[in-house]
């Protein structure tokens, strides 16, 4: 069975010409081609923005903006759309303008039937071969999707439904938040929902690729521009070109490099490493990071200009903590995706352990959730979750409320180490007694963090002793 077609626009301003042309359609024998008529190309305009066409066949001469232009118009927003244009006052230099200007294809009246034909024809298989691929991409995973984003509260479907009004649009997109909160799933839904969707989705994580490589990775170079330029490469930005691009950790670029962004962003204009020709795509770009970008702005680290750019429609995840019973939504979720990847059925979460998750503060977010329930589902021998499955969070509870020995009963001193040492074990604690992170997380070298270890007398190498002494001195082993 083939996929149900939406209709075909169909634009003229003589009321005669709206009549014929679905009736010409019909005889044709296309019994799935319906046809939606526009007396102008404004209401076309409007009609495309409110539902999928899977053609638009257009007469030039309308009463206010021209054939052309909603030619043009319409190519930006909807790349994929064919369209047809038709003129009565046809030269071979117009119908040479119309296919540069985008056109599927261009028609002078009087015009023969079985031209007619074919174009719809070939537009309709275009149409389903497009679907196809969509769906096949979808079924593999690779699409982010709407529903994928998972929680009730308030926020979230605030967040969901200002994905849906900003994705069909071109706006440069912000998105601002905590670690783990899903920036990069609005990101993906971002793309997935726009009329971009077909064409690339282009990710680049601006703090993992190193900074003097950053500007070829996206620009690219010409060959020998710099050591080891063996040959010319086309930047990422060319291969976004009628995509999308999401640079990930903006935060995280370098000034110069934040420079010739601004400069991208203004015109779609950009230069390759070494070279002078200016090029031009046309790319809609999503930025993200988890710093504070005022704070960055404020310490010189982030260009203002910029900032004001990028941040046309700005998104910002909720943290977790103020998501109130989503936490109990996504743990089911994350139950059942790891549930069904071990082949093991946990049919649900009992009371202790749903509270246990609510009192969390989760400082690593959606994150921090995921990779608490992978490792609940690991070692849960019942057939509901229990609390005792779930990492021990009383460190954090207690940094939270600062509960630390009772004011009076110690120096200034030993409160501040008891902080310092909790801080330090929490967030080990969160990412995975991994030392790099860790460190990366509290901005001091690794070198620094392991003599604090020592000072405050927290144990790398003993795993044995992680319940031995209450959750202040808890230790574990570290990666
Ligand atoms: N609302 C949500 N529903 C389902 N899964 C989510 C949601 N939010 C986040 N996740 C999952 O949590 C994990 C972290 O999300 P993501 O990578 O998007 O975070 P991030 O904000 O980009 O974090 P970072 O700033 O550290 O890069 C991913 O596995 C993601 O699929
Ligand atoms: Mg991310």
């Amino acid at each position: 069975m083939s996929l149900p077609l939406p209709p075909l626009l169909f634009v003229d301003d003589e009321k005669n010409a709206r009549i014929q042309f679905p009736d010409m359609v019909a005889a044709m024998g296309f019994d799935d081609v319906s046809v939606v008529t526009a007396d102008s190309a404004e209401q076309a305009l409007k009609l495309l923005e409110q539902s999928e066409y899977f053609m638009v066949v257009t007469d030039v001469r309308l009463g206010g903006m021209s054939g052309y232009d909603l030619l043009r118009r319409a190519r930006a927003r909807w790349p994929d759309t064919p369209v047809l244009v038709i003129t009565a006052y046809a030269t071979p230099r117009q119908a040479v303008d119309a296919i540069k200007a985008g056109a599927y294809d261009y028609l002078a009246k009087p015009y023969e039937p079985e031209a007619l034909r074919q174009a719809i024809t070939r537009s309709a298989e275009v149409y389903r071969l497009r679907k196809e691929n969509a769906s096949l991409r979808a079924r593999s995973g690779e699409v982010y999707r709407l529903e994928h984003i998972i929680g009730e509260s308030p926020k979230m479907v605030a967040l969901r439904q200002l994905i849906q009004t900003v994705a069909p649009t071109n706006a440069t997109v912000l998105i601002l938040g905590e670690s783990g909160t899903g920036k990069e799933l609005v990101a993906g839904a971002l793309h997935s929902l726009s009329h971009r969707r077909e064409r690339n989705y282009i990710r680049i994580n601006c703090a993992a690729i190193p900074e003097a490589l950053l500007e070829s990775e996206l620009f690219g170079h010409e060959k020998g521009s710099f050591t080891g330029a063996l040959r010319q490469k086309s930047g990422r930005v060319e291969e976004a070109d009628c995509g999308t691009i999401f640079l990930d950790e903006i935060g995280d670029m370098s000034r110069p490099l934040q420079a010739k962004l601004l400069r991208f962003l203004e015109d779609g204009t950009f230069t390759r490493v070494g070279s002078n020709q200016e090029l031009r795509v046309d790319v809609r770009l999503i930025a993200a990071t988890n710093r504070d970008i005022i704070r960055a702005i404020r310490e010189n680290h982030f260009r203002e200009d910029l900032f004001h750019r990028l941040n046309v429609v700005q998104f910002m995840p909720p943290p977790l903590r103020e998501r109130g019973q989503d936490v109990l939504l996504l743990a089911e979720h994350f139950l059942r995706h790891f549930g069904a990847s071990m082949s093991k059925s946990i049919r649900g979460i009992s009371a202790p352990a749903q509270q246990k998750l609510l009192a969390h503060h989760w400082p690593g977010n959606v994150r921090e959730l995921r990779n608490a329930i992978e490792r609940a589902v690991i070692l849960e021998t019942r057939d509901k979750l229990q609390a005792e499955s779930l990492p021990d969070s009383q460190v954090e509870n207690r940094l939270r409320k600062s509960g630390s020995p009772p004011v009076g009963e110690a120096s200034l001193d030993d409160h501040l180490a008891g902080y310092e040492r909790d801080l330090i074990v929490n967030l080990l604690e969160r990412e995975g007694f991994d030392l790099n992170r860790t460190a990366e997380a509290l901005r001091i070298s690794r070198t620094a963090l392991r003599t604090r270890m020592q000072r405050l007398d927290i144990d790398a190498d003993d795993p044995t002793a992680r319940n031995a002494a209450g959750s202040a001195t808890r230790k574990r082993s570290v990666a």
